[in-house]
């Protein structure tokens, strides 16, 4: 049995004019692990808020997901054929179709936002603002930019920091916000940095795990290393990595520590982050 946020997931998707682009937009969004719609859940929880508030603002961020991945797996960005267990879409799809999907997704994103009757107004534009700048220039489009344009040996840990930050962080700084947005609470810096440090740990994870995992574990394609991208496995031995990593959950702990809402669901969730 589905739980309610993926229910609710699927009656969006079903409500679609019936077409390719939106047949393609439920294959795409079907298969995630929607860890930063739990992210929004958890930190809602943590604010004493019911999940169901959060679940515009997480329908949102996950097709804003589903579009990056759609489009980062393109024969043109790192042509990966493999993505939630499946041909990525312009395998399963064409390549045209895969163009068009991500752009509607990204499009109806902001629909979904506008729309939205649990918010107000304010929400609304706090929402907007941050999923423009984040998943965009000062966030994922940047980070996007700066990740095709390293390799394997021109990058260095500025760089790899800011590449995470950015097409990783991006999204999870989202993440973080929204729930402060619904709880109408402005530390804005608190939470970005939160996002920041939640990416950071994923994307060196996920570095790690294209080394040591296997394709069909992650789901997708694992080629970073037959692409000679430049990732954290191009500065450190798998356990320096794993280490760094562990340093970087201590820091997180100790940053939830300041935390104004109450961490235990969302310590629960990077519990299975840690233990992935
Ligand atoms: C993949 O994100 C892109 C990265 C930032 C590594 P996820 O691992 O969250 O992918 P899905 O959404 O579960 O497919
Ligand atoms: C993808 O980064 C992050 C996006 C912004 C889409 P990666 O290229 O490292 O992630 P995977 O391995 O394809 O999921
Ligand atoms: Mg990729």
């Amino acid at each position: 049995m589905k739980n309610s946020f993926e229910q609710y997931l699927d009656t969006y998707l079903q409500k679609q004019r019936k077409c390719l682009i939106n047949d393609a937009m439920s294959y795409a969004m079907e298969g995630g692990k929607r860890f930063r719609p739990r992210i929004i859940f958890a930190i809602l929880k943590g604010f004493g808020i019911d999940e169901a508030k959060g679940y515009d603002a997480a329908l949102a961020l996950e097709m804003i997901q589903t579009y990056s991945l759609i489009h980062d797996d393109l024969p043109a960005m790192d042509n990966d054929d493999m993505r939630r267990g499946k041909p990525s879409l312009h395998k399963a799809f064409r390549e045209d179709i895969a163009i068009l999907t991500g752009d509607q997704l990204l499009n109806d994103a902001f629909r979904v936002i506008g729309e939205s009757q649990t918010y107000d107004s304010d929400t609304k534009v706090s929402m907007i603002n941050a999923l423009s700048k984040y998943a965009g220039h000062d966030g994922m489009i940047y980070g996007q930019l700066l990740d095709v344009t390293a390799d394997d040996r021109t990058i260095n840990k500025e760089l790899l920091e800011e590449i995470q930050d950015n097409k990783t962080g991006g999204l999870f700084k989202i993440s973080c916000l929204f729930p402060m947005y619904i709880a109408r609470i402005r530390e804005e810096e608190y939470f970005t940095k939160l996002g920041s440090l939640i990416g950071q740990i994923f994307q060196n994870q996920d570095d790690l795990f294209d080394l040591i995992k296997t394709e069909k574990e992650m789901g997708k394609s694992l080629n970073d290393k037959k692409n000679n991208k430049g990732t954290a496995l191009s500065l450190y031995s798998p356990d320096e990595l794993k280490n760094l990593i562990e340093d970087e959950f201590t820091e997180l702990d100790r940053y939830l520590e300041k935390a104004c809402f109450n961490t235990d669901d969302l310590k629960g969730l990077l519990k299975t982050l840690r233990e992935r």
